[in-house]
């Protein structure tokens, strides 16, 4: 059981332009890497800052125009806030807020073995990986750069770095590359 963070980033670090748009993503069609499919099927328990969640409410699952999606995930998802967010319908999220560590707690005892994805945002990420709870990032980098937006991982991971253990390229659009995260659970 790994606790990932698995994303997809400009190459200058960014997994939102400044508008929290995605369409510098969306621009190379849904679905960049074949991956995913393997990914989300070992992953039993989801957590996503309100930003992420807000961004599905309003592209996905109940859009200005265009057709309405359903909730995307199977898994039980903890969404982390301090307001009270809109909430789906059917589908099996929990808003929490506060110390990461009591979540991460509940989502590895929900997951059953499988693994716990981060979804975002960076700080969210860096909030697990403050107490030692981030093992693996999958990074899929598009061939862009932003200039500025929502930061990928807004820590210093410098002594030890992290670990290169896999780099796929997807044609001229795409890398992916998977580090594992030294410091480990704890
Ligand atoms: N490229 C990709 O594949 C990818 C993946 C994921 C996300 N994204 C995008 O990247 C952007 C990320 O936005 P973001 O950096 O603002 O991150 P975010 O993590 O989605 O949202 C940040 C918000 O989460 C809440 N939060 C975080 N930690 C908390 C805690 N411990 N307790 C309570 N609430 C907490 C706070 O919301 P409140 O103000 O509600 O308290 C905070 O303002 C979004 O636009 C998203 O759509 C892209």
């Amino acid at each position: 059981m790994k606790t990932q963070y698995y994303t997809a980033s400009s190459l200058d670090g960014f997994i939102a332009d400044r508008d929290n748009s995605l369409e510098w993503l969306f621009q190379f069609g849904e679905g960049p890497t074949s991956d995913y499919p393997g990914f989300i099927k070992a992953v039993g328990a989801i957590a996503m800052g309100s930003t992420t969640y807000e961004w599905l409410l309003s592209h996905q699952i109940y859009p200005e125009t265009g057709p309405q999606q359903p909730w995307p995930y199977d898994q039980p998802t903890w969404v982390f806030t301090t307001r009270v967010l809109r909430e789906i319908p059917g589908a099996d999220i929990r808003f929490v807020r506060g110390d990461v560590r009591t979540v991460h707690e509940q989502m590895v005892s929900a997951a059953g073995g499988r693994n716990v994805w981060i979804v975002g945002g960076g700080d969210l990420v860096g909030q697990f990986h403050d107490h030692g709870l981030l093992d693996e990032i999958i990074v899929t980098f598009a061939s862009v750069t932003l200039g500025g937006g929502a930061p990928l991982l807004p820590r210093a991971i410098v002594s030890p770095p992290l670990r290169l253990v896999a780099a796929q390229p997807y044609g001229t659009g795409f890398v992916q590359l998977t580090y594992e995260v030294p410091s480990g659970r704890k």
